[in-house]
């Protein structure tokens, strides 16, 4: 496996690969949902890239860049382990140099939900992904579903700018007790960690609802605020019942909903989410 920091180093690397590649782009701190994107990358491609780079651009000024866990030996162990062929580790100098000044911006549907608690953040996200893009020129990348809005706005980036790219949208990680697998769960105290799966079980109860015939959107947003209320140490950001297409809020679900929160355990940030579907078999 190549460990490559600069463009020219990486350019090199790539340009020796034959065949199809896929790219695995990632903050680092791997955990199974990380491996379960790399394991599908490699399935469907000749080579997989991975990435690993913090980028500043997507953290709110008061927000946890400098304390995002990080652990590069580790990390390159998995990558290692799991058959990549390059990981990409670009630092600020590479990514941001003096004189940096170009941005990328999806308007719509960056406005609701993440992207109306952290401004600024979804343009970071697409700017970086752009960067990682045409470092790596792959032929397909992968994004976990946890994100729901940042592969929704990936995927319209992607078409609108016409990249040359297919996104792969792969399903959520849980741990065993129902937490939704991140880099950021080792943020929480033995207690809060136990208090945390209820954003898992919670969205489950509004799932089951909307099986048994809930469609009001009102209610299920109720359902879930009450379970999450139930447990002290959480307070719920935001709760929302969308479409999972268009982002906007539904007041009656008819063929499908994304449910999908932010909640803060002690002064971490956790977001989760389920799609529900009327027809299991619709994408
Ligand atoms: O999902 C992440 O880890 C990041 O947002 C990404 C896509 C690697 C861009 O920095």
């Amino acid at each position: 496996m190549k460990i490559v920091t600069e463009l020219a180093e990486l350019r090199v690397a790539r340009r020796a690969l034959d065949g199809s590649v896929g790219l695995v782009p990632t903050m680092g701190y791997l955990h199974a949902g990380h491996l379960s994107l790399v394991e599908r990358a490699k399935r469907e491609n000749d080579h997989v890239i991975a990435t690993i780079y913090v980028n500043p651009t997507q953290f709110e000024p008061d927000a946890d860049l400098d304390s995002y866990p990080r652990d590069l030996e580790r990390d390159f162990q998995l990558l290692r382990d799991a058959g990549v062929a390059i990981v990409w580790t670009p630092n600020d100098q590479v990514m941001y140099p003096a004189g940096y000044q170009t941005w990328v911006e999806v308007t719509e549907i960056t406005q609701l939900l993440e992207g109306a608690q952290r401004p600024g953040h979804f343009k970071g996200v697409t700017t970086i992904v752009t960067k990682l893009f045409n470092g790596a020129q792959p032929d397909r990348a992968y994004f976990g579903q946890k994100d729901a809005q940042q592969v929704a706005v990936i995927s319209q980036m992607t078409r609108d700018l016409m990249l040359p790219i297919d996104i792969v949208i792969c399903p959520l990680v849980r741990e065993a007790d129902g937490l939704a697998m991140s880099s950021r769960n080792a943020y929480l105290t033995p207690s809060q960690r136990q208090a945390a799966p209820i954003l898992g079980h919670s969205l489950s109860a509004a799932i089951e609802q909307l099986e048994n015939g809930e469609r009001n959107a009102a209610a299920l947003q109720q359902h879930i605020l009450q379970i999450l209320r139930s447990e002290p140490l959480t307070d719920p950001e935001y709760v929302s019942i969308a479409h999972p297409d268009t982002l906007l809020e539904l007041e009656t679900v008819a063929d499908a909903a994304l449910l999908s929160m932010a909640v803060r355990i002690g002064k971490t940030r956790l977001i989760d989410n389920m799609i529900w579907r009327a027809n299991e078999n619709d994408l």
